[in-house]
C-alpha cells in the first residue's frame, strides 16, 4: 500500500459554532467567549521565534509606553512601515507591505488591522458577513468614519450620536444601546493598538431572503474595522465641480454611496483629488466625502446643514474654532460665482482633516496656494487633535469628550 506522508495538522480555526453558548445566549457572553478563545489561540508564536509569545492582540488598556519601542521593520517581519518625513502639521508613516499587508511593525509589536462583526472579532482579511445582509443586497445600512489619531479615536461620541440620527431617519435599529456600542468601539480600537488610522463602523438592518421590505425583528449587522492610514495625508487639494444627483436625505449618513462613487470616478478622470456637488439651483453643496468652506474678504461661508448635506464631525468643530477666534462666519446658501471668486476654499472630513484646494475647476483658487485662513484653521484643527481627550462612558454623548 502507498505511505502517504504525514501532513501538518493546521491550526484551529475559529467559526460562530466553535463558541456558541447555546440558545439565549447573548451576543455580549458570546463575544467575551469569542475574545478569550481567539486570544488563546492567537498568539506570535506562528509569526515570530518560539522564545517570543505575545498577544496578537493588544489587551485592552495596554500601556503605550510600555509597548512602544523603536519604529521599523524587524528581521523576518512579514510587513513593515516607514517615517513620512514632510513640512506643515501633516505626518504620517507609509505602510511598506510585504506577506501579510494587515500586520505592521510598530515598534515591538505587531499591529493587526482587525475586524469585529456581530461580536467576532478577527483579523480584518478574515472577516465576512452574509451575501443575504441587507447591506450587500439593498445599501439598507448607516455608517460612521471617525479618526484614530495619536491612539485616540477623536470625536467618537459626536459621530455616534450621528449614528444614532442616521438610524433614526431609516427607521433602522441599532444593535446595542449607544453607552454599549462606545465601548465596543473603544475596546476594538484598543486591541489593535493603532496610532493613527481610521475606525470605520456600519450597522445594516441584517441578513434575510431578498425581499425590499424587511421582515419584522431581523438582528441589524454591526461591522467595525480599524486600519492604519496606508499614505501621509495631503496638505493641499485640486477639486472639480459635479451636478448633484444625490437623494434628498443628505443628512443620513447611509451606505447608498452610487453618486459619490461616480462623483469620485469623475475627478479621478479629470485628474483631481475631489469633486464638489452643485445643485440645479446653482448652489454648492458639499465635496464627495467632505464638506466645503470659502473665505472672501476674511469672512468665511459654508451652506447651512439644511438636509442637502451631511452635518460633518469636523464641519461643527471648525465653526466652533472659527468663532473662538474671532473669524466672521457666514452660514448660508453659497452659490458657485461666488464660490468660484473666493480667496480662499477649503474641505473637512474626519480623514483629511482641514485641507486647502488650491485648484477648482482648472482654475487656480486665489494665489493658487493655501490660504491664511485656511492655515490657521488647520492649525487649530490639528491642535485641537492633539489636546483631545475621550472622556467614556458619558451619558451626554454629544458633549462629553473635549480637548483638554
Ligand atoms: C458627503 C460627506 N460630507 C461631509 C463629510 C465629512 O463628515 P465628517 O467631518 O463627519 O467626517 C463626509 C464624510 O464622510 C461625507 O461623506
Amino acid at each position: 500500500m502507498l505511505s502517504l506522508p504525514r501532513l501538518p495538522v493546521p491550526p484551529p480555526r475559529l467559526t460562530g459554532h466553535d463558541v456558541d453558548t447555546g440558545a439565549g445566549a447573548g451576543r455580549g457572553s458570546r463575544a467575551r467567549a469569542v475574545l478569550r478563545r481567539r486570544e488563546q489561540l492567537h498568539t506570535l508564536s506562528d509569526l515570530r521565534p518560539k522564545s517570543q509569545t505575545r498577544p496578537l492582540f493588544l489587551p485592552a488598556g495596554v500601556d503605550r509606553a510600555s509597548r512602544d519601542g523603536p519604529v521599523g521593520p524587524k528581521p523576518g517581519c512579514r510587513a513593515g512601515r516607514r517615517p513620512v518625513t514632510g513640512s506643515g502639521v501633516g505626518r504620517g508613516e507609509e505602510c511598506v507591505p510585504g506577506g501579510d499587508a494587515a500586520l505592521c511593525w510598530t515598534g515591538e509589536i505587531l499591529v493587526p488591522e482587525l475586524a469585529y462583526v456581530n461580536g467576532v472579532i478577527t483579523p480584518l482579511e478574515e472577516a465576512r458577513v452574509s451575501v443575504e445582509d441587507r447591506g450587500f443586497q439593498f445599501a439598507d445600512g448607516i455608517y460612521e468614519v471617525a479618526k484614530i489619531f495619536d491612539g485616540k479615536l477623536i470625536d467618537l461620541d459626536r459621530h455616534l450620536a450621528r449614528l444614532e440620527n442616521s438610524a433614526r431617519m431609516l427607521e433602522l435599529p441599532l444593535p446595542m444601546p449607544l453607552p454599549e456600542l462606545g465601548r465596543t468601539c473603544r475596546d476594538l480600537h484598543a486591541r489593535s493598538g493603532i496610532e493613527d488610522g481610521v475606525f470605520y463602523l456600519q450597522v445594516t438592518r441584517g441578513a434575510c431572503p431578498r425581499v425590499h421590505a424587511a421582515p419584522p425583528g431581523l438582528e441589524p449587522t454591526l461591522v467595525m474595522t480599524t486600519r492604519r492610514l496606508s499614505r501621509p495625508l495631503p496638505e493641499k487639494i485640486t477639486a472639480i465641480t459635479v451636478p448633484n444627483n444625490r437623494w434628498k436625505m443628505c443628512a443620513c449618513k447611509a451606505i447608498a454611496l452610487l453618486p459619490t462613487v461616480l462623483a469620485k470616478h469623475a475627478a479621478v478622470k479629470a485628474g483631481v483629488n475631489e469633486a464638489i456637488f452643485v445643485g440645479d439651483d446653482g448652489l454648492v453643496l458639499e465635496g464627495a466625502s467632505d464638506n466645503v468652506f470659502c473665505v472672501k474678504d476674511g469672512v468665511l461661508h459654508t451652506p447651512p446643514a439644511d438636509g442637502r448635506i451631511l452635518e460633518g464631525i469636523t464641519r461643527g468643530r471648525v465653526l466652533e474654532l472659527a468663532e473662538e477666534r474671532g473669524i466672521e462666519v457666514r452660514v448660508a446658501p453659497l452659490p458657485l460665482d461666488e464660490f468660484r471668486a473666493a480667496d480662499e476654499v477649503f474641505l473637512t472630513s474626519s480623514v483629511l482633516t482641514v485641507v486647502p484646494v488650491v485648484a477648482l475647476d482648472g482654475r487656480p483658487v486665489g494665489d493658487g496656494r493655501p490660504g491664511p485662513v485656511s492655515t490657521v484653521l488647520r492649525e487649530a484643527y490639528w491642535d485641537f487633535m492633539r489636546r483631545f481627550r475621550d472622556v467614556t462612558d458619558s451619558p451626554n454623548p454629544s458633549g462629553s469628550s473635549s480637548p483638554a
